[in-house]
């Protein structure tokens, strides 16, 4: 039997492949893709989705260890709670293709989500452009990389893509702890955005605003991320979301790294907006927008 050890990219290695079976097994007749991304959320937040895990003893210790089994159990919420969680998820997604749609300008030649996750925040995107200016994205010469850590994560993407109205996109490979960006080739304005991704790393590396502002001529960044608590580490309203952070094990030097990314001269900050969001509750989301100096 494969064993999983529990990091948060196996989570989600396991997380994305359950939603890719239900979604194979339940949603394969759901033709167009803007609806099937509909009825797939409305399903997955229905669910609790739980890890199941084992211990193993150690070989060489007394002690034993938590592993994942790959497994997951789904329980269902209420209806009520479900068609709640699924109102409050429209709405925060909303939110956050508005502002992605708000920095997309006439030069913007690339957008890359980093942890895109199913790729789902862009195939909405793709739609909301094509609802705002007539255009799709493709016809205003804007390319989308959707760039992900896991294989299941990917995997369901393409299964989206399969349907009718997909948009264009590149699939490719990321990982926050080693960010390498050379797939974007040769892009003047990329705009590269991260969705509560960077959340799931506990450390960035210290160069990892330098090589996203290298990775074009003039390299704009957005990211709603939880890092409130490390803009305002003495405001009291932040206490219980560190003390989530730390003992979730996510990211607690994104403020430190972008500071000092501009202090290096690489970056300017453009605006920092810790009130942006708290649909997640004990999760609330900071907008952190900056471009390359050049
Ligand atoms: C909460 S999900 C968000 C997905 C997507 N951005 C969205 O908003 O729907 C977090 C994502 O971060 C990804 N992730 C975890 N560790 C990562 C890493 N080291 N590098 C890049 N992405 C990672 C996970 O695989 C997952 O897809």
């Amino acid at each position: 039997m494969r064993v999983y050890e529990k990091t948060n990219e196996n989570f989600y290695e396991i997380v994305w492949n359950a939603r890719l079976q239900f979604v194979i097994k339940n949603l394969s007749v759901v033709d167009e893709i803007q609806e099937a991304l509909t009825v797939f959320r409305q399903a997955d937040l229905s669910y609790f989705w739980s890890l199941n895990s084992l211990e193993l003893k150690q070989e060489e210790a007394v002690s034993t260890k938590h592993y994942y089994t790959g497994e997951v159990t789904l329980t269902p919420h209420e209806p009520e709670l479900a068609r709640d969680r699924f109102l409050v998820a429209e709405e925060a997604n909303k939110q956050q293709i508005d502002i992605i749609l708000s920095y997309i300008d006439e030069d913007t030649d690339v957008i890359a989500e980093l942890g895109a996750g199913y790729g789902g925040n862009l195939i909405r995107l793709a739609k909301a452009f094509h609802d705002k200016t007539g255009k799709s994205l493709s016809e205003r010469d804007i390319k989308l990389f959707m760039a992900e850590f896991t294989t299941t994560g990917r995997d369901l993407c393409l299964e989206f893509l399969k349907r009718k109205n997909a948009p264009e996109m590149e699939l490719q490979y990321i990982d926050h702890k080693a960010p390498d960006l050379s797939f974007l080739g040769q892009a003047k304005n990329p705009l590269i955005v991260t969705v509560h991704s960077i959340e799931q790393v506990t450390e960035l590396p210290a160069d990892y605003f330098k090589v996203l502002s290298q990775a074009g001529a003039n390299v704009r960044g957005l990211h709603m991320e939880p890092v409130g608590f490390q803009f305002e580490p003495e405001a009291p309203k932040w206490a219980k979301h560190a003390d989530f952070m730390k003992r979730k094990n996510w990211n607690h030097n994104f403020a430190e790294v972008i500071k000092q990314a501009e202090k290096d001269g690489y970056i300017t900050i453009d605006k920092v907006d810790t009130t942006f969001a708290d649909s997640q509750r004990e999760n609330p989301t900071t907008l952190i927008a900056w471009h390359s100096n050049t």
